[in-house]
């Protein structure tokens, strides 16, 4: 390893030229693929080899040209998932298939052969509403629903699958000499078989080539979505030459926009949605892969009959660099169908601590104890909320994780109980590099048990990082995690307290001035594995790690917080993602709602971006468009660069910090709404934020619109994101719908869009009719304040005069939910001028002091004759109301309704 030539190690580190990172033309496997492709070799499945097992469907697939036997295996899986395996039937030595992260063994359906014919074979499910035709040669699938094909695989015949090899030094002399007829030492080099140079760097694979591919054909489908974490549009574009999506997790600091590279985290997943059906597949495969995207538009043959047109279709075609073909393939049809198919593979977004819903406030980094007292008590100062300080790398000894800087902070415990007293949490960062530092106890228990990465050498492995030379935790060892959840231990960490949480960052892994930034792929981890084969899932299991050991320390009795950076499949079970390092731009304001979007439908819920850009110095209008934004995003937090100028919302002038204190206060006010969506995302796997086609999937207007959004199905949110704006085109759609201005209440049938005047303190946000929203009606100094506050209920009604909500309510922070059902749901609807308040989930109990004191009714058409509640002795009480002609709004004030009870409001 080359050591590092200077000892200080700096941001610059980490902002790197972009010419470290690969295009497609420099990935040996994609030019592999794409060569032998153009060749025209074709697979042939021998039908006759199947045989039927208690799971699923085997049989055979011949490449003609080489004859190695591959392994098909199909699989039914309950709730309408398909699954295919493709695997060398007589490997080497084992591939990796990505363990941890489908969350149980998934529960298979009986598929039931149907076909007696040689050259097909149909496998349906017990209903027979969905088959799967397999054709043997070529070998092709189709996966049909209702007569319907919607999917055909390999039907392009990219199906590819390089089976592994011995050494070419280690083959007989004969063979040694055949394979260097084909494979002149020229053609190597440009494959990269066994020796793969980009740059300095020299990649010697042990295995050899490994890689695999396979071609999806969605017919009839033009808009697809998923594959995070590109700086991309929502809606994924078609690829041309060497323009691939590019999954390899990492380090990009102040990532480029509308660029395909990978940046920080990976899911291997995407849907395809038309009218009428949603698809998804999920590709199960923790190495570098690569997704090229080919829709055909439809084409008019004839005459405008809409039959005479030939059906759209996307071509997607998966490529990885090793491990096996393991793909699920979920048939909807509905959105919420696919969301709920991928929960039961990788889980659903995990309960959050109510804490974590609020305001976060960081920087690179509050200097000392000081500045971290300051800033709390500017908050209070300036009467803005907030729940949480951050403390990045600088809060540390040397940047050694789980260690204090005794200067800056010598009393950790003390400025915890400091902000324990306001009812406030602290973050903490704590990184996968680890110091190389015989004295530093973290490493030197880990080097002796063996824990880190190690290279091909079989030493550790040992890379630059923040803290110079350091070496990096094997996450993929069970017995690492159990280890470094120990970490988190009260007794092991010292000054921590249980206000404390994690913050995990550079976990791609990202190694300075190693290729692209990263590790290298021949690092060896637990089990012999390369890293190349699980590159993508590091980060996921540091996050994972850092979850349980946050759990285990109060005895499994309380919600952990932990914030990643890196993420796969499945990482929506330990936290929340950001998106890194973004700029302080409009455009990176823009762009935050497209991948934000696109993390939530492949089971993200819990994201955010750093709220005025990490990289650079936002302007004050910037800024507070940014925090607008991101009061309206699941994960709500400020945060900058070490060089950059401070930026607490009351540097920038009275006026715009009322402008921020009134976004941050907003988030506040909706709290009981985003705690009830993190809940339904946490039971049935509904997106957070939600695409609009997702809400309205038979609207093809819809489909593309990526500057607006829902959260959850009431709210549609469309943020500033131009400066100097004064009008924005709100798109609010829904023919039978009616929206109502969520400030002014005036209201708009949907199927148009408007044009929404805008100032500075405009935050474009709509309810739909036929929704309730839950809110409180007073703000505290954080979530912890405003247990008891009250409630108010927006009604907003539909255009036939109704309307449904719903709450959900717990202590907030602990397991009690689920191990004692301590919590309330809550039902709320408005129908034919009642309103009731009644059980949504009978198993819950949980007692709440709070009432609801304020009702807004929006859209009732005429001033009613009185208002009342029924009492207890059977008289109706009056309930003193007012009416605005003007906006069709009934309001009801200082009410008194217990939260969690039983009741009626009668509107005549
Ligand atoms: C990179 C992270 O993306 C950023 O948020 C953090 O401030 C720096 N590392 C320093 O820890």
């Amino acid at each position: 390893m080359e050591v590092s030539e200077k000892e200080e190690i700096s941001v610059e580190d980490e902002a790197v030229d972009k010419n470290i990172f690969k295009n497609c033309s420099k990935i040996a496997f994609y030019r592999r693929q794409k060569q032998q492709l153009s060749k025209k070799s074709t697979y042939q499945a021998l039908l006759d080899s199947v045989t039927t097992g208690k799971d699923s469907t085997r049989f055979q697939i011949i490449n003609q040209a080489t004859k190695v036997p591959l392994l098909a295996e199909v699989f039914g899986i309950e709730g309408n998932i398909f699954r295919l395996k493709i695997n060398e039937e007589t490997p080497l030595k084992p591939r990796y298939e990505v363990p941890d992260v489908i969350t149980s063994k998934p529960s298979t359906v009986r598929l039931i052969s149907c076909s007696g014919d040689t050259g097909n074979l149909i496998l349906a499910d017990e209903k027979g509403d969905l088959k799967c035709h397999i054709t043997a040669n070529p070998f092709k699938v189709d996966l049909v629903s209702k007569e319907e094909v919607v999917m055909s695989i390999n039907s392009l015949g990219q199906l590819y699958f390089e089976h592994l090899q011995i050494p070419l030094e280690q083959r007989a002399t004969r063979e040694k000499e055949n394979a260097s007829i084909d494979a002149s030492q020229k053609n190597q080099e440009d494959l990269g078989l066994w020796e793969e140079k980009f740059g300095k760097f020299v990649d010697v694979k042990l295995n050899g080539p490994a890689s695999v591919g396979l071609d999806f054909s969605l017919h009839g489908f033009e808009h697809l979505y998923g594959i995070p974490q590109h700086a991309e549009s929502h809606q994924l574009k078609n690829t041309g030459g060497e323009d691939a999506y590019r999954l390899y997790n990492l380090d990009v600091y102040g990532y480029e926009i509308h660029n395909k590279m990978g940046i920080y985290g990976s899911v291997p997943y995407l849907l395809a949605h038309k009218l009428g059906r949603t698809l998804g597949i999920f590709w199960l495969n923790s190495s570098e892969t690569l997704v090229e995207i080919n829709t055909e538009p439809a084409v008019k043959m004839g005459p405008v009959d809409a039959k005479q047109k030939s059906k759209s279709r996307t071509d997607v075609h998966w490529m990885s660099e090793s491990g096996i073909i393991d793909v699920f393939l979920l048939t909807g049809p509905t959105p919420f169908d696919v969301f709920k198919q991928y929960s039961s593979l990788t889980g659903t977004q995990a309960m959050p601590p109510l804490f974590s819903l609020g305001y976060h406030q960081c920087r690179w980094n509050y200097e000392d104890e000081q500045d971290v007292k300051a800033v709390d008590a500017g908050f209070d100062k300036h009467d803005i909320p907030y729940d949480v300080m951050w403390l990045d790398i600088e809060h540390t000894e040397g940047k050694r994780y789980f260690t204090w800087d005794k200067k800056r902070f010598p009393n950790p415990k003390r400025m915890q109980e400091l902000l324990r007293n306001k009812k406030r949490k602290l973050v903490v960062i704590s990184d996968p590099h680890i110091k190389i530092d015989p004295d530093y106890s973290v490493y030197a228990m880990a080097k002796e048990q063996g824990y880190f990465v190690r290279n091909h050498e079989g030493g550790d492995f040992e890379g630059i990082c923040w803290p110079g030379l350091s070496s990096y935790l094997d996450f993929t060892n069970p017995k690492v995690r159990e280890w470094y959840s120990g970490l988190f231990a009260f007794s092991v960490y010292q000054g921590s307290t249980d206000i404390l949480y994690i913050w995990n960052d550079m976990n791609e892994p990202s190694v300075f001035r190693g290729p692209e930034q990263t590790m290298h792929k021949n690092a060896i981890h637990h089990g012999n594995w390369e890293h190349r084969e699980l590159h993508n899932i590091y980060g996921f299991y540091q996050q994972k790690a850092t979850a349980e050991g946050l759990t285990q320390r109060s005895r499994g009795k309380e919600r952990p917080f932990v914030l990643t950076r890196s993420f796969f499949a499945g990482s929506q079970k330990y936290g929340a993602v950001w998106t890194g390092d973004n700029r302080a731009k409009w455009s990176y304001l823009k762009i935050s709602i497209p991948m934000l979007l696109t993390l939530s439908v492949t089971g993200i819920s819990f994201c955010g971006a750093d709220v005025g850009g990490f990289v650079g110095d936002p302007e004050a209008e910037l800024l507070v468009r940014w925090y607008q934004a991101g009061a309206y995003q699941p994960f709500f937090r400020c945060h900058s660069t070490i060089n950059s100028k401070r930026r607490e919302p009351w540097l920038f002038g009275k006026e715009h910090t009322q402008l921020i204190r009134e976004a941050i206060r907003e988030r506040y006010t909706l709290l009981p709404y985003w705690y009830c969506l993190f809940y339904c995302a946490h039971v049935t796997a509904e997106p957070i934020m939600r695409p609009l086609w997702v809400e309205f999937p038979d609207e093809l207007e819809t489909f593309g619109v990526e500057d607006e959004y829902m959260l959850g199905s009431a709210l549609l949110v469309h943020p500033v994101t131009e400066p100097k704006a004064t009008v924005v085109d709100v798109f609010l759609p829904g023919s039978n719908e009616v929206w109502y201005d969520s400030k002014t209440f005036a209201s708009w049938e949907g199927a148009c869009t408007v044009k929404i005047p805008v100032a500075l303190d405009t935050i474009p946000v709509f309810q739909r009719g036929g929704s309730i929203v839950p809110i409180k009606t007073t703000i505290g100094k954080s979530t912890g304040w405003m247990t008891d506050s009250p409630y108010g209920l927006r009604v907003a009604l539909s255009t036939k005069g109704s309307a449904v909500g719903e709450l959900y309510l717990d202590d907030g922070h602990s397991f009690q939910y689920l191990q004692k059902q301590q919590f309330l749901h809550r039902k709320f609807c408005f129908c034919s001028g009642v309103l009731s308040n009644s059980c949504a989930d009978e198993r819950g109990h949980y007692t709440s002091k709070c009432v609801v004191e304020q009702i807004f009714v929006l859209g009732l058409k005429k001033q009613p004759s009185s208002v009342t509640t029924p009492s207890s002795d059977g008289k109706d009480q009056p309930v003193a109301f007012t009416y605005c002609a003007g906006t069709f709004t009934l309001s009801l004030e200082n009410l008194s309704l217990n939260i969690g009870t039983d009741w009626e409001v009668h509107v005549k």
